[in-house]
């Protein structure tokens, strides 16, 4: 179910500009690279069966930048797992490029937020892990392997070992690894999730210009509001018990990005409508905890 926005909500009007009407249409019409086709997901649990994710579907067309966002259990994790076909779908479908996706493969590369490189191989490594794996041989993975570390600018770390990284650059390594195999689709579940703010800022940006250099499309998973609005073309939320489509946001935001736009109206309508969407008013009001009074009446601070 999709539910539209209120009339006097100032995304509406800033999405008729003609400028965002022309990025999306042009968006629009590429070709689909990702189509997910009424997704359910229940698990069957001791207390009964849950049901992760109810009638999800939507498109990611070629070089999207798509950020998905929702409350803590609404599936967003569900959601990537069965994209990579680490995790089977109770019914619906999942088409890369058109073809049915029923396992992992090498065209969906992923990215989680917890470090996952292979401690026991160096960056240049773990980078070649991939396309060893698929049976490439040679001085070619090599090359190829410094240039994916090139990058994500971490030429000077090759032959680091990952305990001698920051998060920051474990990740880079991540996205470079992820990128070796030349994936169709970047899957990341909240791959900055556990860094600082400041570093996070960082990899959103170098994030950005890979994605702008390279013929990828993403798909992002975060709780950010921030996060989304700097990074995404399109916002799908979803919302809690059963994880459902709630809204797809198409985000006015100009490109290129720059934490200039931070307070452009633009910015702050798309966080205001996430939030909204999030954090409804009648959701707000049941969160309210009752708390005994504690002070004098008549000395209040609002
Ligand atoms: N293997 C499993 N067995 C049973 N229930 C599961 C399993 N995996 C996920 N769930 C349930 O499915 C729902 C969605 O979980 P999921 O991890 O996808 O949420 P999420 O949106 O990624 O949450 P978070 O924002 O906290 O990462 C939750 O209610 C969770 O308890
Ligand atoms: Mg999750």
């Amino acid at each position: 179910m999709t539910t539209t926005e209120p009339a006097l909500h100032p995304l509406r009007y800033l999405k008729q500009s003609p400028a965002v009407r022309e990025r999306f249409d042009a968006l629009k019409k590429r070709p689909v690279v990702l189509s997910v086709r009424n997704l359910y997901k229940t698990f069957p649990t001791p207390g009964g069966s849950v049901t992760a994710l109810r009638d999800v579907s939507f498109d990611v067309y070629r070089r999207e930048f798509m950020c998905v966002i929702g409350p803590s259990g609404c599936g967003k994790s569900t959601l990537i797992r069965i994209l990579a076909g680490l995790e089977d779908a109770s019914d619906g479908e999942v088409l890369l490029d058109g073809n049915p996706v029923s396992g992992p493969g090498p065209d969906r590369g992923m990215v989680f937020q917890s470090y996952t490189l292979f401690p026991w191989l160096t960056v240049k490594q773990n980078v070649m892990f991939g396309p060893r794996m698929a049976g490439k041989r040679g001085a070619t993975v090599e090359s190829e392997a410094r240039q994916w570390i090139e990058l994500v600018g971490l030429s000077r770390f090759e032959n680091s070992y990952p305990h001698q990284l920051s998060g920051g650059m474990k990740q880079r390594v991540a996205i470079a690894r992820a990128l070796a195999n030349r994936p169709r689709i970047l899957l990341m579940d909240e791959p900055f999730g556990a860094l600082d703010a400041q570093t996070r800022c960082q990899m959103q940006s170098y994030l950005l210009q890979i994605w702008k250099n390279l013929d990828i499309t993403i798909l992002f998973i975060t709780h950010d509001l921030d996060e989304s609005a700097f990074l995404a073309d399109r916002i799908l939320v979803l919302k809690a018990n059963p994880g459902e489509v709630n809204e797809i946001i198409e985000v006015p935001v100009p490109r290129p990005r720059s934490s200039d736009q931070f307070i452009t109206s633009e910015f702050v309508a798309t966080k205001h409508r996430i939030d909204q969407l999030i954090h409804p008013e009648s959701q707000s009001k049941s969160d309210e905890i009752p708390f005994p009074r504690m002070t004098v009446e008549g000395d209040d601070v609002e």
